[in-house]
């Protein structure tokens, strides 16, 4: 399963980068970078999705898992659950309010789920935000990676793979130099990355190669920076947009350090460990670089999730703790 195939070439690029790079590519990679100075207190949306599955429908019509609070409050922010069925004026203010969002996995519909439809309406501010220089980052895991193809080109491209429960290393392709998301990773891991089974995948369903690389819409909007295969498909693992702050992991970045159920496709080990917090690192830095600010304390603090509690899950769910809502 280890391949190293392409991260040499990545990483060479990224060494010599500053030697023989366009002064334009330099500012861009310099601008991605991780910045200081910046929103040293963000707060990033998690948007709840319906609780499809019997087990979870007696706590609440909807749920976040603690896992995605937790990544992202391990590297210094806050969480702001986004819940469903809320009107536009609300989502509006809300958008206004956060630094960030994040679509997590789960099982609903990508067309028809509220889940769905109230990632829509972020997605689309969050585009127009950005066009403006309003800057506001948009991160999808799993289901919600997929969602963000779904509303990139407005079709449902996935293929059955049945990737549930692998854990798996990542193929880097040859364009995942000059990379926002990986830019301050240390070689090291990377290379752990690329040779060691890191990434939990919980998937039934992928975006194979095929299928973005012939899709004009994906292709144009996203850069593939890892791919795997599973069942003979190849299929986009991680992807960042060239043109906006968006960003999708077809694996779990935040079930290493948070959840303990399933054995096998959850790796513990120290690269897995590390993998978890270099990427919620990238992205809180991400939503550093936003202004957005809720219009006052007391706003801020009737929105956090600290108005909730978790509830012990692990017993009969693959999630240890979640968060759920009315
Ligand atoms: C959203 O509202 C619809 C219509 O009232 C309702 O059927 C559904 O259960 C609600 N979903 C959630 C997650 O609150
Ligand atoms: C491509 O997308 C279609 C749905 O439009 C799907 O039926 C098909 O399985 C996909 N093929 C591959 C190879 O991903
Ligand atoms: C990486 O790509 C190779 C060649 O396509 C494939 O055989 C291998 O399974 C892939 N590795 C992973 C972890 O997906
Ligand atoms: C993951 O763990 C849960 C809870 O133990 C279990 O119900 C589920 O079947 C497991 N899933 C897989 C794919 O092993």
């Amino acid at each position: 399963m280890a391949s190293s195939r392409g991260v040499t070439p990545m990483l060479t690029a990224c060494c010599l980068l500053a030697l023989c790079c366009s002064p334009g590519a330099i500012s861009l990679l310099l601008r991605s970078r991780r910045v200081d100075g910046g929103n040293d207190r963000p707060i990033l949306g998690i948007l709840a999705q319906e609780t499809d599955f019997e087990s979870f429908q007696k706590f609440g019509s909807s749920y976040i898992a603690a896992s995605y609070v937790k990544f992202i409050e391990s590297a210094g922010a806050r969480v702001v659950p986004i819940r469903l069925n809320r009107s536009d004026e609300e989502y509006n203010k809300i958008f206004y309010s956060i630094n960030g969002i994040l679509y997590p996995g789960g099982g609903v519909d990508l067309k028809t789920s509220e889940f769905s439809r109230v990632a829509k309406i972020f997605y689309r501010k969050a585009l127009e935000a950005n066009e403006r220089g309003d800057y506001f980052p948009v991160w999808g895991t799993c289901l919600g990676h997929q969602l963000l193809s779904y509303l990139t080109c407005g079709e449902n491209l996935l293929t059955w793979t049945n990737t549930d429960n692998f854990a798996f290393p990542l193929n880097f392709t040859k364009d995942a130099k000059g990379t926002k998301m990986f830019a301050d990773f240390p070689d090291d891991l990377l290379q752990e990355m690329a040779s060691d089974p890191v990434t939990s995948n919980f998937h039934f369903w992928s975006l194979s190669v095929q299928n973005f690389t012939n899709n004009e819409k994906l292709r144009s909007f996203y850069k593939v920076l890892t791919t795997n295969v599973h069942g003979n498909i190849e299929f986009i693992s991680t992807m960042e947009a060239y043109a906006y702050p968006v960003y999708g992991v077809q694996w779990h970045p935040e079930k290493n350090p948070f959840e303990w159920n399933n054995r096998t496709g959850i790796p513990h080990s120290r690269s897995a460990m590390r993998v978890t917090y270099y990427i919620a690192d990238f992205l809180v830095n991400e939503a550093q670089k936003s202004n957005h600010q809720f219009s006052s304390k007391k706003e801020e603090a009737e929105a956090l999730i600290y108005n909730f509690n978790p509830v012990f899950t692990g017993r009969f769910s693959s999630f240890d703790q979640a968060y759920f809502f009315d």
